[in-house]
């Protein structure tokens, strides 16, 4: 699998063209320099300077040390000066079996076979602790059926269902979207010139929409989960819309369930009105039709008939009524066990998952990890675990067992942990909770019930290994009304969002109380914020904040996600495409570190264990192309090959050219 390695080198030129070189590792640099614009303060944001805490002391030194690149609107990767970037894994490369060669006419069976598509969380495992060898373990969150089937012809791009074919879907496209999404284990080593390549190893795996995994904890076994396939409730068919990731302590993955509802149908209803149970409302699963019609497969598989959950028979184990309740959960794999049984972790929730972080594990103390559901007013959790961690027998027992918390942020710059235990809080069946399997399935309802703040759709979570301080960004929320505007969300139609951080009661991570503060506002230089309640400027502005991550020296990454479909638009036209930034947590110092091709979102951010190469996603590239500008065109973006050829989402592999570690 081993093949040539071309990585261009920056040209240094103030407003360089977008390089692509078209070659089968789609290398591409490109350099660029800052050019001064003026810069705006007032408004809402000059009010919201109060909330902000100045830092006290820390550092005076400079830990970013890059030269920030500019806004881009440009088809293409750019990092700063100094920087290397190698486009590596895009979909549809071949990892495993008979190695199936690219093409826009691969089976079901070959993406099988395949790297998957819309890359998201992603972690390095190290083979015994190298940084040159190790399993690159990737996310996939979805699919584009128009721009990955030969049979959706590219003119139809844009039209809603416009892959339906009388009302029907050929079955092996169906079976090509499922094996697209899911999960890739897939082992990757550097290679002498510098450049990384995947290599065959009996490691390298995939996991999909139609993998079979075990339920764990709470709700396994429950009434709430037994459906025809699983009429003991122990087990599914696989994973969908795995958005963000984390890694455990004892060195597994754990890939979110995000936005799964939208797979499902539910059309049952009940003296001429709408009857879905909480369990699929809300979460809104959809009445009439789903996500991609997988339910409408041609050839009606059991495998593909189960999205649409209505009512079809006398009993829940004769249909799939239930099959809903078996996603919105924590999927734990073990990415150096290829015939280990992905493990899905009810005890942690269920809800629109976007990823988790775990707490530094102290041994002879419960776990802690963390995680959000990005949706507008939902809520931020954190899970400790029963039973004490042990270094010696750490492992996925730890999270089928222990308290579920929802957090409220009290506009004093408190803030409490609700537990989520049926009997506390409320969570009685009085109040129709009567069972944790009930408290977990319906995490949303309960979280609701206690009185957890409502937030600006929870993104990821990222710890500063420094201070141990709780990181989460709030991408927007442009429902919120002026009247619900509270502290911790302080804008209403918040269209920008904002990143919050807490501490812990005592720097205890078990605690049930915290302090908390904003971080950062975004916006332009009019409307977002520093730590500082300094302007953000050209060299950090950015809006929508998704993915976090904290490397090991404590420098905080943050990816940017406007929707792509109001990407370089209106409001939305000064930030350019979506990037990622890098952040000082102790000043507030942001500067923009990498800016990303049309249409895409920056996603998963990892590095080997020195520090010395990052690998980042580029997702969805040429998103939501409609069917005129397909056919003045082609898609919304060429990335990465360039030319005329489809946008395929990748992996970045970014280095220094002096070999020292990313981001100084
Ligand atoms: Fe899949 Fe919330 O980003
Ligand atoms: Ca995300
Ligand atoms: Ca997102």
């Amino acid at each position: 699998m081993s093949q040539a390695i071309e990585i261009i080198p920056g040209d240094g030129c103030d407003e360089p063209p977008c390089l692509e070189t078209g070659n089968p590792r789609f290398g591409d640099l490109v350099t660029r320099r800052l050019k001064r614009r003026d810069v705006l303060v007032g408004g809402l944001a000059s009010a919201l300077v109060a909330l902000f805490v100045r830092p006290s002391g820390g550092r005076a030194g400079n830990r970013l040390d890059f030269k920030p690149v500019p806004v881009s609107r440009a088809d293409c990767v750019a990092v700063p000066e100094g920087y290397r970037v190698q486009v590596l894994l895009p979909w549809g490369e071949p990892i495993l079996g008979r190695m199936p060669a690219f093409t826009i006419n691969n089976s079901g069976e070959d993406q099988a076979m395949q790297i998957g598509s819309h890359h998201d969380g992603m972690h390095f495992f190290a083979i015994d602790g190298s940084s040159d060898d190790g399993l690159l373990v990737v996310n996939h969150e979805y699919v584009e059926p128009r721009l990955m089937q030969a049979s959706a012809s590219g003119l139809r791009l844009g039209v809603d269902d416009a892959y339906l074919i009388d009302g029907r879907r050929p079955a092996d496209d169906v079976l090509k979207e499922m094996n697209a999404h899911g999960v890739s284990v897939v082992r990757i080593h550097r290679e002498a010139d510098g450049g990384w390549a995947a290599v065959a190893d009996p490691r390298n795996r995939r996991i999909t929409a139609l993998t079979p995994m075990e339920l764990a904890g709470p709700a396994r076994g429950s009434d709430f989960v037994k459906t025809k396939y699983s009429p003991d409730g122990t087990s599914v068919r696989g994973t969908l819309s795995n958005c963000a990731s984390g890694a455990t302590p004892w060195n597994t993955y754990l890939a979110a369930e995000e936005n799964w509802a939208l797979y499902f149908r539910n059309d049952d209803s009940k003296d001429g009105k709408p009857d879905q149970p909480r369990e699929h409302s809300q979460y809104r699963v959809p009445r009439g039709k789903t996500r991609y019609h997988w339910e409408l497969a041609d050839n009606g598989d059991d495998a593909f008939v189960r999205f649409d959950a209505s009512r079809k028979a006398p009993s829940p184990t004769e249909d799939y009524r239930n099959e809903p309740n078996a996603f919105g959960w924590m999927v734990e794999i073990d990415p150096f066990q290829p015939d280990a049984v992905p493990v899905k972790r009810t005890a942690l929730g269920r809800f629109a998952h976007e990823g988790v972080v775990f707490a530094p594990p102290t041994e002879g103390r419960p776990l802690v990890c963390y995680s959000g559901d990005d949706a507008k007013f939902q809520f931020i959790y954190k899970f400790v675990s029963a039973q004490p961690y042990s270094k010696a027998n750490a492992g996925g027992h730890l999270l089928n067992d222990g308290t579920l918390y929802a957090a409220r942020f009290n506009d004093d710059g408190t803030g409490d942990w609700l537990a989520l235990a049926i009997g506390q809080n409320g969570l009685t069946s009085k109040n129709g909770f009567c069972s944790q399997a009930e408290v977990l399935v319906n995490t949303r309802a309960a979280a609701k019930h206690v009185g957890a703040t409502r937030m600006d759709r929870p993104e990821s979570g990222a710890i500063e290994p420094t201070t141990g301080a709780v990181y989460f960004s709030l991408t927007s929320n442009i429902k919120r009304k002026p009247d619900e505007v509270d502290k911790a969300n302080p804008r209403a139609e918040n269209y920008f969002g904002h990143i919050v951080r807490w501490t812990e009661e005592g720097n205890d991570h078990t605690a049930t109380r915290f302090r908390w503060q904003l971080f950062v506002i975004g916006g332009d230089q009019a409307s977002g914020r520093d730590l500082t309640g300094r302007p953000l400027n050209e060299n950090n502005l950015f809006a929508c904040p998704d993915g976090l991550w904290f490397d090991a020296d404590g420098r905080l990454w943050i990816q940017t996600d406007i929707s792509d479909s109001f990407l370089n638009k209106g409001r939305y036209e000064p930030f350019g495409n979506n990037a990622m930034l890098c952040a000082d947590p102790q000043t507030g110092e942001i500067r923009r570190f990498l800016t990303g091709p049309l249409r895409q979102e920056i996603t998963g951010v990892t590095t080997t264990p020195d520090g010395r190469t990052m690998f980042v996603n580029v997702q969805h590239p040429g998103a939501h192309t409609s069917a005129d500008e397909f056919a003045h065109g082609g898609p919304g973006s060429h990335w990465p090959a360039g030319g005329s050829t489809v946008p395929r989402s990748a992996t970045l592999v970014i280095t220094r050219e002096d070999g020292d570690i990313v981001g100084v």
